[in-house]
């Protein structure tokens, strides 16, 4: 018999067609205000997540509990700003991989390298990326930013 009963938890991928601004500086600024919002409210319901930006693409990985992640994933997958919202992959998880309430990573010479490795493009342009390849790319996005910030030892 286990001695405590723990609630499942799940991660959930998606991806999307940004609605966001052709304007590099107004983009940043939408994208910013999604990350304010996005980030109190995760913060809240437990929810740990990533967002990559991709050339007019948002892939977003939510891990959490799973009526957390259902309920946050129903207002995401409304919200103007992004259509043809798509779940890559929805299962449980027996622990989580990312470690903040919500990060975004957006395209840059700085993790290009990692753009190329993983050549997400073409499967997203098919409507087809792999939630391997997508796992893979957001976990060594997490893993740039947070050896940047000296905190290389939890990824080794
Ligand atoms: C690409 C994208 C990612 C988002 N990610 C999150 C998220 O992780 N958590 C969240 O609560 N809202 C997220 N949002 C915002 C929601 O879609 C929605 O606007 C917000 O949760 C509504 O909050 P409200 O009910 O307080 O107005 C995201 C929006 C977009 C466009």
């Amino acid at each position: 018999m286990r001695a405590s009963k723990r609630s499942s938890l799940i991660h959930l991928i998606y991806f999307s067609r940004s609605q966001l601004s052709a304007e590099p500086p107004v983009r940043a600024r939408q994208i910013a205000e999604i990350a304010r919002h996005a980030q109190k409210k995760n913060e809240f319901s437990v929810i740990t997540s990533l967002l990559i930006v991709d050339q007019g693409y948002f892939i977003q990985i939510l891990e959490g509990e799973r009526l957390s992640v259902q309920e946050t994933f129903q207002r995401i997958s409304t919200d103007v700003r992004h259509r043809d919202v798509h779940i890559v992959e929805w299962r449980e998880i027996t622990k989580r991989e990312f470690v903040t309430s919500f990060a975004t990573a957006l395209r840059a010479p700085s993790n290009e390298a990692l753009f190329q490795r993983a050549n997400l493009g073409p499967m997203l342009q098919r409507g087809t990326p792999k939630a391997s390849t997508v796992y893979g790319l957001a976990q060594a996005l997490q893993a740039e930013v947070m050896a940047k910030q000296g905190i290389d030892h939890l990824f080794v």
